[in-house]
């Protein structure tokens, strides 16, 4: 090992500013193109997927509307299958959806139905086509309930 002269320590020291700024202007740009990936575009978010489903599915009625038993059943599935991503009381965790919000609340029972059944695999949603319809309707009438 060769000990460092005053010389070679003084350059050092006069590198550190400029290797610091090289740094923060990296990281600021990397910042700024990230936060430009995710700004929300007309493609993003539930209400966008939530728009998407057909005039058909949309007008499905919910045979359990507003049924308390229903809806408690539907909680179960919920707590099984969806809290892992959308948190245990629907807030959503990460980027999962929020299911308060009003893209959810105010859509039609058929589109959510729609959403439960074909999933957004692209952006994360799993299909849950692999349920009995009436467990997809509970779960609706549960989702429902989260105002
Ligand atoms: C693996 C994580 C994950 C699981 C499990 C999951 N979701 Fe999602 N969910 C997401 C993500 C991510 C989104 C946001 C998709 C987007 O940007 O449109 C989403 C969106 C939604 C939406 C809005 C419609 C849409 O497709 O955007 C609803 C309603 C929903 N989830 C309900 C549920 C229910 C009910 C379950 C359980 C049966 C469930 N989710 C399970 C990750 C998950």
């Amino acid at each position: 090992m060769i000990p460092k002269t005053h010389h070679n320590r003084a350059a050092e020291m006069r590198n550190i500013p400029t290797r610091w700024s090289a740094a923060c202007l990296a990281l600021t740009l990397i910042a700024s193109i990230a936060l430009a990936a995710r700004k929300p575009g007309k493609d993003d978010g539930p209400g966008a997927q939530l728009s998407k489903a057909p005039a058909r599915a949309r007008s499905l009625p919910n045979p359990f509307m507003g049924q308390s038993e229903a809806a408690a059943a539907g909680r179960k599935l919920y707590q099984q299958h969806c809290a892992e991503c959308h948190g245990s009381d629907g807030h959503g965790l990460d980027y999962a959806a929020d299911l308060h919000s009003p893209a959810i609340q105010d859509a039609p029972p058929g589109a959510l139905f729609w959403a439960l059944r074909n999933g957004r695999i692209r952006k994360g949603m799993p299909s849950w086509s692999r349920l009995p319809d009436q467990q997809l309707w509970q779960l609706v009438t549960y989702l429902k309930t989260l105002h």
